[in-house]
């Protein structure tokens, strides 16, 4: 069944435990998130981009998600809107169906420019209205997602500011995070703590200095009854870089959030981990195998099955570690 996010967060909380909140944008991710929630026993957040939006186009979408909701009935799904620019953008993600928007006013209406603290507690405390109006969860933002090391947000097309960020906005504060969700009522808040959407988050494993799980802390300390969410959460899988390279790929040495760390934040009011970059990964590894290892083979499905196969266990994963499993 589709349900609120808030109302799957506040089982999360109770119960302790992480959600993962993949991305999807095609029949295989989507199969892959519901075949592994099934064999676990796990709720889902499904969440949908502008780019998302943009390569299925938003009804094909739609019906993805819907069609997961009819095929596994027993799963509760959130369908979550990811970075919404704008309200009126959050207004759109409303009326299709979803049951949760993302608004990120951290960053402007082209989701590169860095904006204010009073511009984002303004397009925040719109959206809520909006959206509680509808029975539909909010996630907003405080701070910008970026590398500690370099200032700089993530190397995706999509969602990420434009030029060095400074330390404050790197890092949420906490008194600010208090502040903000007081004022705007969110249901969850996502918060930067030194990751970056994309493959390329650190150049060498992280440490205390490149990733701040002492702020998930922190922030939790002073708000503990909110939600957090880690967005940039891909762990980078050293194994799937390497059979990509070994299969023609060329992806430089980069390393993403370790499990670990993500499980830390989780004990620390981390709710909701998003994750896209992984199953990217996985999808290609498992193509690029497949291709190299089976030359003549053309049809299109035996190629795709291999990449549901390797998101599947990656999801699997995930729903382990984050003491997902066994909550559906
Ligand atoms: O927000 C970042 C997600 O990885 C979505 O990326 O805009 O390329 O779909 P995308
Ligand atoms: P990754 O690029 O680390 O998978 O992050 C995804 C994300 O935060 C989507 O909002
Ligand atoms: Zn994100």
């Amino acid at each position: 069944a589709l349900i609120s996010m808030r109302q799957m967060l506040d089982h999360a909380a109770e119960y302790g435990y992480g959600i993962p909140a993949f991305n999807v944008n095609n029949l295989e991710q989507m199969r892959a998130i519901m075949e592994a929630a099934d064999a676990t026993d796990s709720p889902v957040i499904v969440q949908a981009s502008a780019g998302a939006r943009k390569y299925a186009g938003a009804p094909f979408l739609r019906h993805l998600i819907l069609a997961a909701v009819e095929e596994f009935p027993h799963i509760p799904v959130v369908m979550h809107q990811d970075h919404g620019t704008s309200p009126a953008v959050c207004q759109r993600s409303i009326q299709l169906g979803f049951s949760s928007v993302m608004m990120d006013g951290s960053l402007g209406e082209d989701g590169k420019t860095p904006m204010d603290y009073d511009y984002n507690v303004d397009v925040t405390r719109r959206a809520v209205a909006m959206a509680h109006a509808c029975g539909v969860s909010v996630e907003g933002e405080l701070g910008c997602l970026g590398s500690l090391e370099t200032g700089m947000a993530g190397e995706e097309d999509g969602i990420g500011a434009e030029g060095k960020l400074d330390m404050e906005q790197l890092l949420t504060d906490p008194e600010e995070a208090a502040a903000f969700v007081k004022a705007t009522q969110v249901d969850a808040l996502a918060i930067a703590i030194g990751t970056s959407h994309g493959a390329y988050k650190f150049t060498k494993p992280p440490t205390g200095d490149t990733l701040s799980i002492q702020r998930i802390k922190e922030i939790h300390a002073r708000i503990p009854d909110t939600h957090l969410v880690m967005h940039g959460s891909s762990s980078v899988p050293q194994e799937w870089l390497e059979v990509i390279n070994r299969y023609g790929g060329q992806i430089p040495e980069t390393y993403g959030v370790p499990v670990e760390e993500i499980v830390e934040g989780i004990k620390h009011g981390v709710r909701k981990v998003n994750i896209d970059t992984d199953l990217r990964l996985a999808s290609t590894g498992a193509v690029r195998r497949f291709m190299a290892e089976n030359p003549s083979e053309f049809d299109p499905r035996k190629f795709l099955k291999e990449t549901v196969t390797a998101m599947r266990d990656l999801c699997i994963a995930r729903y382990e570690a984050f003491g997902t499993a066994g909550n559906a």
